[in-house]
């Protein structure tokens, strides 16, 4: 009865304690005294100790005193320690006492967390022993469960691998290669292998060679470098079970599944290697699977890696690809150069130059471009000419060209033939690579038609089209006079033409005609002068003095040289005035035969007017100053010419133009008409403004000009 209340009473306290105590730490350690202790122990008693540590912890139990009764196997007094009400121990006794059983200084070791006590004495209590009975402590002891033994029983260990003991309690750890099962007790062969990256490995499947455990789901991952493809090599020995289904040999239950991105997955098993597979990607993934019957050996591969290689370039028509490889790879660079003569064109556009990289998707990043021929582009325009090709066209490289000049009018500078090349860049080159800009000089003095002979018509005749081409009409505030043309800007006429009343007249008084020979015709297409330059020696107030009858006029824009406008020649250095020489006097001003005023003709006339010897000149002259004192004085800037008979034609000198000479077939400008006396009287002449003195005025007046 007693015991049972005992353990009431025990239940009570340790139910109030922890509805007292709801936090209370767990006890760790304690002590147990028989009743009285130290004064001797009652007898009749039946007194029980229920020990309890946390679990995952021992009760390590140590008597530091013990005196019970000493009988014969504790017959009569005895402390019972049970586990599981089963007795670990029974003590009686005292330390040295013959009979009885003293535990000594050997601490008790409980199997697990708790312990009972069972304290027993009988009722004959002889006087004479005065028993104390014991005092005992305890405290919790963490047990190593690793260190337990195998359990005989073939029942699972603790754990299947690694066993780690920890305060009250364990956990289980597996080898290197392993991981945990989800049971947290046993391990399965580790093959989430990771990430593979290095250019080249093995792999194989867990425990290869060795059959590997069941229900397997590994996976294994080869990533290299973009630009790398990765190629499995199998080994022979590849075992992986198939199932015979109607359709053929299937991987039901067990496969290994190569996976590579936007491909369908390959599903391998059976007892074949399946030997190389080219993947042509840098990722594969392999997923090996087992379940949890059937059998497979296993597999093992070596992997390598290949640069991504790229379509060897087509050729470059006129161009060259460099280098020349056999196989072109990842990062591969290829030039493109055009052969000499042609450009890169790329997209309709030039480039400087072309290079293309191997792609890690193994295409060039750049499409080849093509080489075109170049071009020198139109050549300058040669004004007054022309240019004609002697080989080549559209201008393009080694094509050839030639200027030439609009003849008869104009001539090459020099006149030689020039060819131009075009060259590998891109200019026009004549063959002595000197680049010369070619000039059309106009050519003076040869009109394509000419004159008949010796004029012995009075008054002059019609001059034919295109026979005195320099013929220029002058229009000076209403009144007529007469040039010449000497060059696409110039005309030369008389300074008398172009001063009225002492002075120089405005240009814009002036209208210059050429072109024709018809007044009519000519008058529809005026030229304007740009500036007058009268001789400045010319000073002529009382039309006395015709000194340095010379001016010279520029035209506001260039005049083109056809067969009906040329220029005349100037007079060639050291011009020879030969006595007797016939000069073509022209002007649109010449009378008719017998009229006494003089008219205007409304055609071209010309006469052709010996040169008068200059004695015979000033001979002359003093006859006509003896006759009237308003006669000009003869100077040596002036020459004579006419009839010395002194028919009516001696004097048309008023033609009002030029006196040209023909010599070394061309002619050139010896004179301009100035004045004369006494028309038609014997010894009378025209005067004319002797050219040839005044080069040096002119080549300076029209390159300042
Ligand atoms: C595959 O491996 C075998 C054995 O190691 C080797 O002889 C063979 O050359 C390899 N094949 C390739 C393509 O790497
Ligand atoms: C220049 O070339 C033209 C045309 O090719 C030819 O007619 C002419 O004779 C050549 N002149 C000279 C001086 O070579
Ligand atoms: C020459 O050019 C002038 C001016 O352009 C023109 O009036 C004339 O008709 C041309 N003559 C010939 C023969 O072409
Ligand atoms: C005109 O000047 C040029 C250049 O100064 C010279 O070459 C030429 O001989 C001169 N002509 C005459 C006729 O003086």
């Amino acid at each position: 009865m007693e015991r049972t209340f005992c353990i009431i009473w025990f239940l009570y306290v340790s139910v109030c304690e922890s509805l007292l105590f709801p936090d209370s730490k767990p006890v760790m350690h304690g002590e147990v005294l028989s009743p009285e202790y130290p004064q001797p122990y009652p007898p009749n008693l039946q007194k029980r100790w229920d020990l309890s540590v946390p679990n995952g912890y021992q009760i390590r139990l140590a008597f530091s005193h013990m005196d019970i009764e000493a009988s014969a196997g504790c017959y009569y007094d005895s402390l019972t320690v049970l586990y599981n009400e089963k007795v670990l121990a029974k003590f009686c006794g005292q330390e040295n006492s013959a009979d009885g059983h003293h535990p000594g200084n050997q601490p008790i070791l409980s199997p697990g967390n708790r312990l009972t006590l069972l304290f027993q004495t009988d009722s004959n209590n002889p006087e004479k022993h005065q028993n104390v009975g014991f005092s005992a402590q305890y405290q919790a002891i963490d047990i190593d469960e690793c260190s337990a033994p195998e359990p005989r029983d073939g029942s699972d260990s603790l754990c299947a691998q690694i066993c780690l003991n920890t305060l009250g309690s364990y956990i289980c750890s597996c080898h290197h290669g392993y991981e945990l099962r989800s049971d947290q007790r046993t391990c399965a062969l580790s093959c989430t292998g990771g990430i593979f990256d290095e250019p080249q490995g093995h792999l194989s499947s867990p425990g290869y060679p060795n059959s590997p455990p069941h229900a397997l789901s590994c996976q294994y991952v080869i990533s290299v470098d973009s630009g790398f493809t990765v190629t499995l090599n199998f080994s022979d020995n590849f075992h992986v079970e198939s199932v015979d289904t109607q359709q053929g040999p299937n991987c039901l239950y067990h496969w290994l599944q190569v996976t590579v991105p936007h491909r369908e997955p390959i599903k391998l098993c059976g007892a074949k290697s399946p030997g190389v597979i080219e993947t042509n990607s840098n990722t594969v993934r392999l997923d090996y699977h087992t379940d949890d019957e059937g059998l497979s050996n296993g597999w093992s591969l070596d992997y390598s890696t290949q640069r991504v290689n790229c379509p060897p370039p087509s050729k470059v028509a006129q161009g060259r690809v460099t280098p020349m490889l056999a196989e072109y790879f990842y990062r591969d660079y290829i030039f493109v150069r055009c052969d000499q003569g042609y450009k890169l064109m790329m997209d309709g556009h030039e480039i400087k130059s072309f290079s293309a990289m191997c792609q890690n998707n193994g295409q060039w990043h750049l499409p080849l471009p093509e080489c075109h021929i170049i071009d020198c582009g139109e050549p300058e325009p040669l004004l007054n000419g022309g240019l004609t090709f002697l080989s080549g066209f559209q201008n393009q490289y080694r094509s050839v060209f030639q200027y030439h000049c609009n003849e008869p009018f104009y001539s090459l500078l020099g006149g030689v033939n020039v060819s131009f090349t075009c060259e590998a860049d891109r200019k026009w080159r004549s063959h002595n690579d000197v680049v010369v800009s070619p000039t059309c000089l106009p050519v003076c003095g040869k009109p394509i038609k000419h004159v008949s002979g010796i004029q012995r018509i009075i008054g002059g005749s019609d001059a034919p089209d295109n026979t005195i081409p320099w013929q220029v009409m002058l229009n000076v505030n209403q009144n007529r006079g007469g040039g010449m043309v000497i060059a696409d800007r110039w005309v030369m006429t008389a300074a008398h033409n172009l001063i009225d009343k002492n002075s120089k007249v405005a240009t814009e008084a002036i209208q210059i005609y050429m072109g024709h020979n018809n007044v009519d015709t000519i008058l529809q297409t005026p030229l304007y002068a740009a500036s007058v330059h009268t001789h400045p020696g010319y000073n002529n107030p009382n039309n006395v003095d015709y000194n340095n009858d010379i001016a010279l006029i520029k035209l506001q824009d260039p005049v083109t040289f056809n067969a009906s406008i040329m220029p005349i020649c100037l007079p060639p250095e050291g011009a020879a005035y030969e006595t007797g020489i016939m000069g073509l006097v022209s002007g649109f001003g010449i009378t008719k035969l017998g009229e006494q005023r003089f008219a205007l003709t409304n055609k071209l006339k010309y006469v052709l007017v010996p040169l008068v010897a200059e004695e015979e000149c000033a001979k002359s002259a003093v006859s006509w100053k003896q006759e009237s004192a308003n006669i000009p004085d003869l100077t040596n800037n002036m020459f004579c010419a006419g009839m010395r008979e002194g028919t009516k034609d001696s004097c048309q000198g008023d033609s009002r133009g030029p006196y040209a000479l023909y010599d070394h077939q061309r002619y050139w400008a010896a004179g301009i008409v100035s004045w004369g006396v006494g028309c038609g009287k014997k010894g009378a002449y025209g005067v004319y403004t002797r050219v040839a003195n005044y080069l040096d005025w002119i080549n300076k007046t029209m390159q300042e000009n």
